[in-house]
């Protein structure tokens, strides 16, 4: 490491981007009545009697004369939710208060809604740091909500995960049956939203070989009865003969014979009636990840997509061109 400061400054910007911060927005009231805030990560605990923050604001920020004069400052601490409500205050030149209902703190200072914590400061110190300056203020009112906070880190928003503990290790690595294992959760999980969407299906006069034809014709239209099959067997069962001419009479689906297969293709009614069940079964997935954090799901989907990867066995792909689903 260089003696002198002369290093790289985006290595320093990288290096400090490893400390995980929380995310805040600093409001205050302008003389002329204007009220102005900015997202700032550098807040801090400085003392707890007195109470006492911190936070420091970059001698280029637009509202830097404002921040100097004003006696009055609130910090909002950020929910998980509110990296949108961040974003609109890390930005410059318009009026970030568009659309956001505030309420008045002290010395009318704006008050934002939905944050995990809001500090009412009056400005007790400001001091020189660089290219910033440092605000320390006395917190004179604070509030406190029960919500998760957003994070900061390496210059993406995060969601704070406690670690598990030891027992939560053990018993989520252990191998013996459990109601714990993999192979007792997954199918569970399974059947349980699989219900759902068969009492669907059948409504409608589908069976589950018929159900499952139908929604692989629409990821991709003509396919071999054999192909559709292979994909099919992995539930332990078979698309029989009669399933495919009951599709067939109720004009769902076409066959033709070529190269020794015989190929399936949905009719337009066929179309119709995938759309319907695969409308359905979204929303019955939409409700289910409803009861998710928005990044749960994400995470629950990508791990879920890594298990079909390390276990696969070979099994044709449902989508071809879009393995997202
Ligand atoms: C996560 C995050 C943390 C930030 N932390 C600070 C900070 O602590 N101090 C600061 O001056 N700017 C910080 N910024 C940048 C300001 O929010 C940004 O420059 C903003 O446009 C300043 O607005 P203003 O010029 O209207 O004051 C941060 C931005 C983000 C996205």
């Amino acid at each position: 490491m260089p003696a002198t400061n002369e290093f790289d400054a985006r290595e320093f910007r990288n290096a400090l981007g490893t400390f995980t911060t929380g995310v805040t927005i600093v409001t205050t009231l302008a003389e002329n009545g204007d009220r102005v805030g900015l997202t700032a990560n550098s807040f801090n605990s400085v003392s707890l009697d007195p109470p006492m923050v911190l936070w420091s604001l970059a001698k280029t920020s637009g509202s830097l004369d404002v921040f100097k004069q004003a006696k009055h400052w609130a910090v909002h601490i950020l929910a998980d939710d509110q990296d949108n409500l961040s974003n609109t205050f890390a930005k410059k030149g318009m009026d970030k208060f568009e659309g956001i209902d505030c309420a008045e703190g002290i010395g009318g200072i704006p008050l934002l809604p939905g944050c995990t914590a809001v500090m009412q400061c009056k400005t007790e110190y400001a001091y020189e740091g660089g290219d910033h300056i440092i605000f320390v203020g006395r917190v004179l009112d604070f509030a406190r909500q029960e919500k998760k906070p957003l994070v900061f880190l390496q210059g993406r928003y995060a969601v704070a995960a406690g670690k598990p503990s030891l027992e939560e290790v053990q018993s989520a690595t252990i191998t013996s049956f459990s109601s714990n294992a993999l192979d007792y959760l997954l199918p569970r999980a399974h059947y349980q939203i699989y219900m759902r969407v068969r009492a669907h299906h059948e409504s409608l006069g589908l069976n589950d070989p018929q159900y499952f034809v139908l929604c692989s014709l629409s990821a991709q239209n003509h396919r071999a009865h054999g192909e559709i099959n292979a994909m099919f067997s992995i539930t332990g069962h078979k698309i029989t003969q009669g399933d495919i001419d009951s599709l067939v009479d109720r004009k769902l689906i076409t066959t033709q014979h070529q190269d020794n297969e015989l190929m399936l293709s949905l009719t337009e009614d066929g179309k119709d009636l995938a759309m319907k069940v695969i409308a359905h079964s979204k929303s019955i997935e939409a409700d289910i990840l409803g009861q998710f954090e928005i990044w749960e799901a994400v995470q629950l989907k990508s791990l879920l997509r890594r298990l079909v990867q390390i276990t696969d066995t070979g099994l044709p792909p449902m989508w071809e061109n879009n393995p997202q689903g």
